[in-house]
């Protein structure tokens, strides 16, 4: 038995005294919600499945000798749904499926018609480069998928190519068009905002969106980049963003906030049209009101973007001797462990900040 010693024990009793354990632990962890030390309570996961993607934008891999995890280590389309299963009675209700690139992993759309039969889960969103998304748009649509994001920093052959140091361009914008012929609804564009290079791409961008009725949103470029080269001044803030886009287009209003928990702040333009948001996570974070956890591709937990401690749950869903009700157990433990040791946020420009060891492929978008 290769699996920590907690479980090992809980399998090895499972029998004469299983169930008063059962209970035990169950009137400790089972079905509690997600609460952190800060009172946030969690609803939403984004689970990587992948850490591959058929670009290397730079801000989020390293140009070449990436080094991907085997096969074996990623967690299947069944381990994950065991997963959100679980989850799902902790209060979890939104789910996004990120990468890496997600689409690269075979049939993606069986995992979210899993995803979605999950009563408890009213939300199955995905973020992707849209490379492959036209071919796989409407099978997404059929499985159930309710939300769809797709990346687009440029509107420019040449910036494409610069950014993500691969050809593509043409293939982004026919699965954006994909998606729209479908009928997905509320498609959110994403762009990173990277001082040097995002200026003259804002308001081709936001011509476009306009034009499409897509939301367009801006998200500040934070330090989880391969290369560790990320620098404070190398953020484009959303503040800076806004000017270049009521300098040329007419003043933006905003639009009245929502969901609180939403990290896009969303204005619209005064001359009608256009739905902007700006992901401002580094110059105004909103960690105060962060509701999400994270599953890596190979099935660790992490509770931020930056954390610097993971959670492994994959060794339990592996765990073929254990009762399910053992294994769900010990996967609803983790996952409170991970919640119990939130942090009050990032930290970025602090002092004591140091980035995550992994970039941004390896945690998940
Ligand atoms: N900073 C901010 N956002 C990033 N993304 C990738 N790398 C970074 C980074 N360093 C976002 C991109 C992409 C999504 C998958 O993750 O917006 O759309
Ligand atoms: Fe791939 Fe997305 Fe990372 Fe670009 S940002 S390399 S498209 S995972």
């Amino acid at each position: 038995m290769s699996v920590c010693l907690s479980t090992a024990a809980i399998c090895f009793v499972y029998g004469a005294f299983s169930l008063e354990i059962m209970n035990q632990m169950s009137s400790t962890n089972d079905n509690a919600p997600l609460i952190d030390p800060f009172g946030r309570v969690h609803t939403s996961f984004r689970i990587s499945v992948t850490d591959r993607c058929n670009l290397r934008c730079f801000y989020c891999m390293p140009e070449e000798k990436v080094r991907f995890r085997p096969r074996n280590e990623i967690l299947s389309y069944e381990e994950i749904e065991r997963f959100v299963r679980i989850v799902s009675r902790q209060g979890i209700r939104k789910v996004r499926i990120s990468g890496g690139e997600p689409l690269v992993r075979t049939d993606l759309w069986r995992l979210v018609e899993r995803l979605s039969s999950i009563k408890p889960i009213k939300e199955v969103a995905l973020t992707t480069n849209g490379m492959l998304l036209s071919q796989q748009a409407q099978k997404l649509k059929d499985a159930g998928l309710s939300r769809l994001n797709i990346s687009l920093d440029t509107l420019n052959e040449d910036t494409f190519r610069k950014i993500a140091r691969r050809d593509g361009l043409d293939l982004v914008l026919d699965g954006i068009a994909a998606a729209e012929r479908v009928g997905f609804e509320n498609i959110k564009l994403n762009a990173l905002s990277i001082r040097g290079l995002a200026e003259n791409e804002i308001v081709p961008l936001a011509e476009f969106a306009r034009k499409r009725e897509l939301e367009l949103r801006f998200i500040e470029f934070m330090p989880l980049d391969a290369g560790g080269q990320w620098q404070t001044d190398d953020v484009l803030s959303g503040g800076e963003v806004r000017k270049i886009l009521e300098a040329a287009l007419g003043p933006l209003v905003p639009l009245p906030r929502g969901d609180a928990s939403l990290p896009a702040v969303e204005y619209r333009f005064a001359s009608g049209g256009g739905k902007i948001g700006f992901i401002n996570s580094v110059t105004e974070p909103f960690c105060d009101q962060c509701n999400r956890l994270r599953l890596t591709a190979e099935g660790k937990i992490r509770n931020c973007l930056f954390s610097k401690e993971e959670w492994d749950v994959r060794q339990f869903l592996r765990h073929e001797d254990c009762s399910p009700e053992a294994v769900d157990v010990q996967v609803m433990d983790r996952v409170q462990a991970a919640v119990g040791q939130k942090k009050a946020g990032h930290g970025i420009g602090t002092a004591e900040f140091t980035p995550p060891q992994r970039s941004m492929h390896q945690i998940g978008g």
